[in-house]
């Protein structure tokens, strides 16, 4: 039997190429190898989207068909909707006991989330345990690796703790996790930001189309104090370099570019029509994958519908396990401890 992977994404909005470098590429290496489950988080959109559930319910088919342009191959790949295996949320229930508020409140993904959501005292309570939700997510599967982005770590962390506190407990039942960070660990934002994300508007989409990707490089920050073409520039801390650093496949050009940017002489708009063409190599291609899918909504729901049906077997066998391992196997025979 293959190993298995398990990763996902919150449904709040389309991917972007933060995702793609992040997580998505090794998602679509590993495919072949793994048996892998990708989840299209709904619940966990829900904990910062509650009153936004029909927007939540309209990215879920977006960010599937992300997926499929971006090369994950539903006969290889799993694609399951969190809310459609009720189990996650059942081990959520049992898992919360394992865990204590003030480690909660220690996560620093979480924290720096509080803060750019401005929640302050008032965070939601199921925001605050996300995390909790995330290692039923992860152990639901049994998966062993989880392919992330670096701002995900804290939580592949959660969930090992989370592991060997039940296995400990109850019984042996759960796999711990370990993370795989992508090639490049965080792509910076187009105003040079440590993070691109949908929130904070600085985000290249994987849908966008082929003239808002050359708008959204035209404005992109660079070094502020490049005025003139002549003047040197710096590279470190410009965004331009580090997507030529993730993108460009030919690695002496790069570093002919970034010396000739630090000597002076090269323009910004030179060196961001070069970053233009390297990311459309990449980008034209999964945006005609995605027009094409889209043609197809009915294949496209019937991949989610079929996946997730898949993957509620999966899970049913874990909490099966698990209800064990809790002494709450109380009618061991019955359909009502099947685990659904
Ligand atoms: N928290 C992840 C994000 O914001 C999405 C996610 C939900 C996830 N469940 C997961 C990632 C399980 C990996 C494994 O991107």
């Amino acid at each position: 039997m293959k190993p298995r992977i398990l990763t996902g994404d919150r449904p709040t909005g389309p991917l972007h190429i933060g995702h793609l470098v992040g997580s998505l590429r090794s998602r679509v290496r590993l495919q072949h190898e793994f048996d892998t489950y990708v989840l299209l988080a709904d619940v966990q959109a829900l904990t910062d989207h509650f009153e936004h559930p029909r927007r939540v319910r309209d990215n879920v088919m977006q960010v599937a068909l992300d997926y499929l342009a971006v090369g994950l191959d539903p006969r290889e790949a799993t694609f399951v909707v969190q809310s459609g295996v009720p189990e996650i949320a059942e081990l959520t229930v049992f898992y919360l006991n394992l865990v204590t508020v003030s480690h909660l409140r220690q996560n620093p993904t979480v924290k720096s989330e509080i803060a750019q959501k401005g929640f302050g005292e008032s965070v939601p309570a199921g925001f605050f345990v996300y995390p909790v939700s995330q290692a039923a997510d992860i152990t639901a599967f049994g998966a062993q690796v989880v392919p992330v982005g670096e701002d995900q770590l804290p939580m592949i962390e959660q969930t090992a703790e989370i592991v060997r506190r039940f296995n400990r407990l109850y019984a042996p039942v759960l796999v711990e996790p370990r993370a795989l960070v992508g090639e490049v660990a965080r792509l910076p934002g187009l105003d040079g930001k440590a993070k691109m994300s949908k929130s904070l508007g600085n985000a290249i989409f994987l849908s966008d189309p082929a003239d808002e990707v050359a708008r959204k490089v035209r404005g992109m920050y660079t070094d502020p104090n490049h005025l003139r073409v002549e003047d040197p520039g710096r590279t470190e801390g410009n965004p331009v370099f580090a997507y030529l650093d993730a993108f460009d496949p030919d690695r002496a050009r790069v570093a002919e570019l970034r010396a000739h940017y630090e000597r002076g002489g090269l323009g910004d708009v030179k060196v961001k029509r070069h970053l233009l063409d390297v990311l459309e190599a990449t980008l034209g291609p999964i945006r005609e994958r995605r027009a094409e899918f889209a043609r197809h909504p009915d294949e496209v729901e019937a991949v989610v519908r079929e996946g997730t049906r898949r993957g509620r077997e999966v899970a049913a066998v874990t909490m099966r396990a698990v209800r064990e391992a809790m002494s709450l196997d109380y009618f061991a025979d019955a359909e009502i401890n099947a685990g659904g």
